[in-house]
């Protein structure tokens, strides 16, 4: 087995007296799609909070290519290719489709972001906006590049969003929800679209509640239950696992 793009050791995080995350263990495998599950408050956002550098790690460690990244801040981890998307859309929504992209380029190439939106350095601007037009007609949003982002419907701002992480080089992308809210035509191409993202040999990490999207796209699913693991596997194993079922799949097929 190749060694895992990203691991967590024996991972704690607290609130006060509230062990959110509690000795938790897992890795993820190059270019695979990894899904992170569980009840309420079981610790998912939590954990992508510390492992994207939001939250320090109480205990344990973060390790990233090998490299022990606990405590390092977001931006830093960005630049060394591992981004975190959030719940909902982060997105200029006054700025047109291709603009928001073009911004999200900045984090990828040498020139700052002042000079590029100033348009002071022509050779950096022109190889962001053909890196932007290639990330929008990879996730189909060219026909409505000059948009405003705020006139697109739920599914496009989803898409436009995951073509924003895009344009900063990701080797690994988490992913928190980014199913929720979508109607099934858009959840069905947003599936499409995380499989390309694969394909382009980016590693997913994915925190989901939709049952279908994460039992369709995932290679290996990370259960967690108060803060800890409590079971890892295929799609298969985890979905017929009575401890799953008792802690989490009952209640999330009696409430679909
Ligand atoms: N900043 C915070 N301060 C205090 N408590 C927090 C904080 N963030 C999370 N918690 C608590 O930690 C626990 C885990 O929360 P978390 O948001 O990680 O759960 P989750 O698995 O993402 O749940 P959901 O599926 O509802 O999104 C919860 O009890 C939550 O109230
Ligand atoms: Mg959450």
């Amino acid at each position: 087995m190749s060694q895992p793009i990203l691991e967590v050791c024996d991972l704690c995080r607290s609130f006060g007296g509230l062990k959110a995350v509690h000795n938790l263990n897992f890795a993820v495998e190059p270019q695979t799609i990894h899904g992170l599950i569980g009840p309420n408050g079981a610790g998912k956002t939590t954990t992508f909070n510390v492992i994207s550098g939001f939250y320090a790690p109480s205990s344990g460690k973060v390790v990233y290519q090998g490299r022990d990244v606990s405590g390092m801040k977001t931006s830093k981890l960005a630049e060394i290719g591992l981004i975190r998307t959030f719940q909902g859309t982060t997105l200029f929504q006054e700025f047109s489709v291709i603009d928001n992209v073009r911004i999200g380029c900045h984090n990828s190439a040498r020139s700052g972001f002042f000079s590029r939106i100033t348009g002071m350095d022509r050779a950096v601007e022109t190889a962001a906006l053909d890196k932007a037009h290639e990330l929008l007609a990879f996730f189909g949003l060219s026909e409505i590049a000059n948009e405003p982002a705020a006139s697109l419907p739920h599914g496009h701002q989803r898409a436009l969003g995951m073509a924003v992480a895009l344009a900063a080089d990701p080797k690994i992308i988490l992913l928190d929800e980014p199913f929720t809210g979508m109607n099934p035509d858009e959840t069905a191409r947003m599936m499409e679209l995380v499989r390309d993202v694969r394909r382009r040999g980016i590693t997913v990490m994915l925190v989901e509640h939709d049952m279908k999207a994460v039992m369709g796209l995932c290679d290996v699913i990370t259960v967690m239950n108060f803060g800890s693991r409590l079971v890892e596997g295929t799609p298969d194993a985890v979905r017929n696992d009575p401890k799953v079922i008792e802690a989490y799949l009952g209640r999330a097929i009696d409430a679909a």
